[in-house]
């Protein structure tokens, strides 16, 4: 899988992506905003486990954004099962050095359209922290709808706080 993109290309995480990916992913403005399971400090040895998971997946759903040849971020599909199993849930970070240049949002698009067309899926959705506005813009203009906040869903930094639930559904 490669989609070669304006801005960037998302491929499948490899070895020798390790060192770029501790450079960027070790950022706790990244970590206050993903799931706790995100590593923070973000060191080498995440890095290897974290490349070593991902080629080991089938079918494989999580990938690099490469920025200018370096692997800068990530983004990936959640396929749910039984009865949600049309359902597949989005994530995505990005290093800060590339905030605000349109690529994350060009990288939700293209992962969208392949997600749909590679899997049954009828609906692909993310849960975005109440104090993440950059996030829910993301998903705004990649055509993501606000379906509605669930009050107190999360705990970050020791915070109770609402998650904001965007989807896109197969038209
Ligand atoms: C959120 C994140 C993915 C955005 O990536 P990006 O490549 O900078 O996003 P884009 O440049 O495509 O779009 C960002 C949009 O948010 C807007 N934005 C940025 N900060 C904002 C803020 N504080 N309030 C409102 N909008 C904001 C930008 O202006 C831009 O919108 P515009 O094109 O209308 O001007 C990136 O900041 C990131 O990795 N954050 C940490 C991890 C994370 O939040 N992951 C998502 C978890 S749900």
């Amino acid at each position: 899988m490669e989609l070669r993109l304006k801005n960037c290309v998302i491929r499948p995480w490899r070895s020798g992506d390790e060192e770029s990916l501790v450079m960027h992913a070790n950022n706790r403005n990244i970590w206050r905003n993903v799931r706790d399971r995100f590593p923070h400090p973000y060191t080498l040895e995440d890095a290897r486990e974290w490349i070593r998971l991902a080629g080991e997946e089938y079918p494989q759903t999580n990938f690099a954004i490469v920025v200018e040849g370096e692997a800068a971020g990530g983004i990936g599909l959640v396929l749910k099962d039984d009865i949600y199993r049309c359902t597949a849930e989005i994530g995505y970070w990005l290093g800060e050095a590339y905030w605000g240049r349109g690529i994350v949002t060009e990288a939700v698009r293209a992962l969208t359209r392949w997600g749909f067309e590679k899997f049954d899926l009828s609906r692909i959705y993310a849960g975005v922290l109440e104090w993440n506005p950059a996030s829910m813009r993301v998903l705004e203009k990649a055509g993501y709808q606000f379906e509605g906040r669930l009050r107190k869903a999360i705990v970050k930094e020791n915070q109770v706080m609402d998650e904001f639930i965007y989807a896109i559904i197969r038209e």
